[in-house]
This record gives structure tokens, C-alpha cells and sequence, in this order.
């Protein structure tokens, strides 16, 4: 039998990492999908670069040729940002390719045009580790809790921010030389700005928010502050309060009005940084941990915890997709699409009272 084949786009701290665990877990990983996986290309901007351990013939500059090849069963997007990203993935799916997608910025920008030509195309499009590196969380909201009302969701969602904060608190740590250190560890984005202004997090509070409440969120409905004003003053108040500084994505459902039980319910996402009591479960998530708190009508609270940036973390989520969408493409039945969507309003702040 033929292997399914892999094209991957992008070979940065995550993409590299995928390569290899693809060259040292292939064969097991082969053996849970039931055929083996062959990767027949990387796409990278410049072939200049050295990377070792990664056969040289793979590398290719040409993406677009890449994900428009006749054999190529399954892509892998770690690229990020919009462009040629979009373009690529949508390329990819037109010819008939499945998509695993690492893209929150994409996702939250246009989510709905990658979900509509996944569709159309009868492909997967996977993304567990666009939110939260290894925290299983996509898939919970998107298939386990389906069933159930989820009212809210809580998150610490990136782990640069979050790393930045637990040294100040912890060492009283500077702000530069802590982002640095977050650099180094591969946990930053390319341009840390959209970690520190909270971009990376609005972008992955609005995917949660729009699996969560079967809802159409972007990015630019997210009201969005970052922890650059945070001082290490506010931290000591906070802590004279029995609280901690994090950066939190909270995202809810309105309540319903007796009054009015049949009004359309409004969905209010924001990121900023906000104290939490030291009780809280969210208090204690350090270093570039990330979590994420739901509170659902029947399942009640749920805490998903773990490694939320960094190569390795986000490519066992890669790699669990990569499975999963190459399982159900041997079963000729892709996973679950774009639930249905309720049109609700969605309001950037809503109830200003969070009961933690
Ligand atoms: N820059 C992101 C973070 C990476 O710090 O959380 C994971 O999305």
C-alpha cells in the first residue's frame, strides 16, 4: 500500500520539531494511523539555512508547487500569519489535500473561509495546537463538550506573557530581559509584539469563543490590552491582596433574562491583564504554562492545563492531528466541520464583573 503522504509548510521552532519526531516516531506513528507517513517536502523562504538532521532534498522555496502536488495527501502549516498562509492551506484543499494548521492568527482572522473550502472539499482541517500548544482543548469543545451549554472560558493562553508575569512575581525579574529569555526558549512569537500587546491571545480567545458558543468571533472583536503596563508595583499590590497579575482571556455567555428567556444570548471576549485571587486554580499556572478554566451547565468547571508554547509541546499537538486526520482519511470520513452557528452579538466587554 501507498504511504500517506506529508507536506510541510514552514520549519521554524515548531516545523523542525515535527521533522524530527517524523524521522524518530514515524514507524509508530505509521502503525496507529494503519499506513505508513511519508514526508515529501518542506517548503522554507530561504534553502540557505542549515538544519541539521533534515534531509536537504526535502527542502523546497516553491510552497505553491508543493501543496498542489498530485501525491500529497496531507499539509502541515506552521507558517503562520495570514498570507501566503491562506492561500497555501486553501490551495492545499482545493486539491483534495487534508490540513492540519498551527495558525491562530489565520483562524481568527478568517477562520470561516478555511472552514467553508474544507467543506466544499470534503477535507479535514485540524488545529489543536493553534490554541494552547499541547493542551488538548480544541477537541473538547469542539466534540466532547458539544453537547453541553458552556457559559464561560477562562484561559492564560500565552505562555510568553504569562512566563514574563511569574518572574516578576516570583524574582522580581526585569520586563527585557525576561522576554528575551522567553525568546531563547522558543516560546515567543516571531515578533513578540503580539505577545506582549495580547494579539496572540485575542486571536486564540476568539477560536475559543467561536467553538464554545457555536459562534463567529474574529480577532478584531476581541477587546485586547497586554501586560506592558504592568509594573512591578502592581504586582507587589496584588500580591499584598492575596492576588496574582496573569493575562487572561475571558470569554462569556450572557446570561439569560428571565424577563426575556427567548432574547438572543451576546458573547463578550476580552484579554487583559487582570488579578486573581492566589486560591484561584488559574493563579497557580507558571512559566510558560498555560490553562484554560470552562464552566459548562451539566460538566460544571473543567481545568486544562500543561505546556502552552515551545517546539516540542506544539508539535505533539501537530502530530496528534496529523494522525487523527490521516486516520479518518484512510476511513474516507472527515472530522467534525464548522458546527452550525448561532448569529450572536458578540459585545468586546460585557459583564466588566468576572466572579472568579
Ligand atoms: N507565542 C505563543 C505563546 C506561542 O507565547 O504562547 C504559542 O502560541
Amino acid at each position: 500500500t501507498r504511504p500517506l503522504r506529508v507536506a510541510l509548510l514552514g520549519c521554524g521552532v515548531v516545523g523542525s520539531e515535527v521533522v524530527r519526531l517524523l524521522n524518530e516516531q514515524g514507524r509508530d506513528l505509521g502503525a496507529r494511523v494503519g499506513r505508513p507517513l511519508e514526508l515529501v517536502g518542506i517548503a522554507v523562504r530561504r534553502l540557505n539555512r542549515t538544519r541539521p538532521g533534515i534531509d536537504p532534498a526535502l527542502f523546497t522555496t516553491d510552497a505553491e508547487e508543493l501543496v498542489r502536488r498530485e501525491d500529497v495527501d496531507l499539509v502541515v502549516e506552521v507558517i503562520g500569519g495570514i498570507e501566503p498562509a491562506r492561500s497555501l492551506i486553501l490551495a492545499a484543499m482545493e486539491h483534495g489535500a487534508s490540513v492540519v494548521t498551527a495558525n491562530k492568527a489565520l483562524l481568527a482572522e478568517d477562520g470561516s473561509t478555511l472552514f467553508t473550502a474544507a467543506e466544499k472539499a470534503g477535507v479535514d482541517l485540524y488545529f489543536e495546537a493553534a490554541v494552547a500548544g499541547a493542551i488538548p482543548i480544541i477537541r473538547p469543545l469542539r466534540e466532547s463538550l458539544v453537547g453541553d451549554e458552556i457559559t464561560s472560558v477562562i484561559g492564560i493562553v500565552n505562555g510568553t506573557t504569562n512566563f514574563i508575569l511569574d518572574k516578576m512575581d516570583i524574582d522580581g525579574a526585569g520586563f527585557a530581559e525576561t522576554l528575551a529569555e522567553a525568546q531563547e526558549l522558543g516560546y515567543a512569537e516571531a515578533d513578540p509584539t503580539a505577545d506582549i500587546e495580547g494579539f496572540d491571545a485575542a486571536a486564540k480567545a476568539a477560536i475559543l469563543s467561536s467553538l464554545a458558543f457555536h459562534s463567529r468571533v474574529t480577532g478584531a472583536d476581541v477587546y485586547r490590552e497586554g501586560i506592558t503596563d504592568v509594573t512591578s508595583t502592581d504586582i507587589a499590590s496584588a500580591r499584598e491582596m492575596g492576588c496574582v497579575v496573569k493575562l487572561l482571556a475571558i470569554c462569556q455567555l450572557s446570561e439569560v433574562d428571565p424577563a426575556a428567556p427567548d432574547a438572543e444570548r451576546t458573547v463578550s471576549v476580552r484579554v487583559h491583564p487582570a488579578m486573581i485571587p492566589r486560591s484561584h486554580p488559574l493563579a497557580g499556572v507558571g512559566g510558560a504554562y498555560n490553562a484554560v478554566f470552562v464552566e459548562s451547565r451539566s460538566a460544571g468547571r473543567l481545568m486544562f492545563y500543561g505546556p502552552g508554547a515551545g517546539g516540542p509541546p506544539t508539535a505533539s499537538a501537530v502530530l496528534g492531528d496529523l494522525v487523527t486526520v490521516a486516520r479518518n482519511r484512510l476511513r474516507g470520513a472527515p472530522g467534525p466541520g464548522e458546527s452550525s452557528y448561532a448569529r450572536r452579538t458578540v459585545s468586546p466587554i460585557g459583564d466588566v464583573v468576572t466572579r472568579y
